[in-house]
């Protein structure tokens, strides 16, 4: 739909950008932090690990300033469970809720609003020993945790995600250092911790209600709009299918309190249903997200698979679909670009995933993760060029104003990343931020925060309040 005269961002819109603990603070065993999952993940050869990163922990004061001098309003980021828990339950660690609590209140100094993940791929390992999610003490331990953040934070953090990108630990978390696909039916056992993960969240939101009455809390899974590869309706009932299992598997759940039937009877297909007990759908329905927050890279494009094709994970990663035999497989849509690293370009799918989330569940939107990573390169004089970046953020901010004139209630956008850091598994060559951080694979260098080019134009950006693009 076309439109002579576009609305404009709401007026307290909420600019800002993203980051997670464990790809940009390093510190990784300092001030009483417990081991995560990802201290002790495998790393892909030739990529760094997440022991220094970007090192936000020292840095965190000259790096919010450089966010208020591009105009943040807001600034999404997680908390460490094992910096607050170094065990994951038990004694809590002063040391890690004086750091949160300082960062919080550097950011409000600023008039910068926190929004906070309370989760971000990095469960403590002492629970991943114990069986991590398929053990059922860990949604115990994940609503301890939630209490003790709404406890010490609850008074100035106003906005509160849950569990970031469930949805892709589930579907790729072999690639995410999270979770892997080891055992007989390792299906069988992911979606069993994907149903705990889900009790954990709806648990949470309760309690943020609960305990925090003026705070708001939603889900932050990646969704992308799944387009058939023809118009066949085999590829589109193909397309149906892996929506359903990506997307509204996790949103259904989370916002109506139920299993979405589609995905349901693929579990069954599977033999991987989640074994549910007494009382556990009565959790997930009284859980009320205030709003959806969402992660999008891109949209993926499916066709029909009814030959037997292997289910290869090889490849595939949160933006790279792979196969089921009778359910979908891949396809590549020739219609759009590719960044450096394979992830297709689909600003106007931006729009379209924005429009179906919003159809589906009409709750206030945000976005929480947005962005190209790219090799970056440092010139003569401390410059970055990353003209692509611009592009890539300008046709998706045109998009997300559209979606706005759609009516869409989308309230904030907060592209990754804020800064420079650590690809999940890509290294942190694979930079994405608008400020550039100097420092190789390998070689930590200076650690120098330098400004790039797309750090002015996001500073127009949002003092236009969304109107000056160019
Ligand atoms: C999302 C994650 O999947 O995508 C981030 O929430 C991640 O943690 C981002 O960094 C980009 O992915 P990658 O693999 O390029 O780091």
């Amino acid at each position: 739909m076309n439109y002579k005269k576009l609305k404009s961002f709401p007026k307290d819109f909420l600019w800002g950008a993203s980051t997670s603990a464990y790809q940009v603070e390093g510190a990784w065993d300092e001030d009483g932090k417990g081991l995560s999952v990802q201290d002790v993940s495998k790393h892909p050869e030739g990529t760094s690990d997440f022991k220094v990163t970007s090192d936000f922990y020292h840095h965190y004061k000259e790096d919010v300033k450089l966010f208020a001098e591009m105009g943040f309003k807001a600034f999404r980021f997680s908390i460490a469970w094992t910096r607050i828990l170094p065990n994951g339950t038990g004694e809590v660690n002063p040391k890690g809720i004086e750091f949160y609590n300082n960062l919080i209140d550097e950011l409000l100094s600023y008039n910068i609003e926190p929004i906070v993940t309370m989760y971000h791929f990095d469960l403590p390992y002492a629970l991943e020993k114990k069986g991590g999610w398929s053990n059922r003490a860990t949604i115990d331990a994940f609503e301890n945790y939630s209490k003790v953040l709404f406890e010490n934070f609850g008074d100035k953090v106003k906005y509160w995600l849950t569990i970031n990108e469930q949805n892709m630990m589930i579907l790729f978390g072999a690639v995410l250092g999270t979770v892997g696909e080891d055992g007989e039916n390792p299906a069988k056992k992911l979606y069993q911790q994907n149903h705990h993960m889900l009790l954990a969240q709806a648990k949470a939101m309760k309690l943020c209600h609960a305990m925090c009455p003026k705070a708001k809390i939603g889900p932050a899974p990646n969704i992308s709009s799944v387009y058939p590869a023809t118009s066949k309706p085999e590829d589109v009932l193909a397309a149906s299918n892996f929506s359903s299992i990506r997307n509204w598997l996790y949103l259904d759940a989370a916002v109506l309190g139920r299993y979405n039937s589609v995905a349901w009877s693929y579990m069954e297909r599977k033999d991987c249903a989640p074994v549910i007990e007494g009382g556990d759908m009565d959790i997930l329905k009284g859980a009320n997200p205030d709003f959806i927050a969402f992660n999008y890279y891109s949209t993926m494009t499916v066709a029909d698979n009814d030959e037997y094709a292997s289910h290869d994970k090889s490849k595939a990663d949160q933006q790279r679909a792979f196969a089921e035999a009778g359910v979908f497989k891949g396809a590549q849509n020739n219609n759009l670009e590719k960044t450096e690293f394979g992830w297709e370009i689909d600003p106007v799918g931006f729009r379209n995933t924005l429009r179906e989330i919003n159809e589906r569940y009409n709750l206030p939107l945000i976005v929480t993760e947005n962005g190209l990573g790219a090799y970056d390169k440092l010139e003569e004089g401390d410059v970055i060029n990353d003209d692509y970046r611009i592009d890539f953020l300008r046709k998706h901010i045109e998009q997300a104003k559209l979606a706005i004139t759609d009516g869409v209630k989308l309230f904030g956008y907060c592209p990754w990343s804020a800064i420079d850091l650590v690809s999940t598994h890509e290294g942190c060559r694979k930079r994405y931020g608008f400020v550039y951080v100097n420092r190789d694979e390998f070689d930590l260098k200076d650690l120098r925060r330098i400004k790039k080019k797309s750090f002015y134009w996001y500073k127009d950006v949002i003092s236009s309040n969304g109107e000056k693009l160019k």
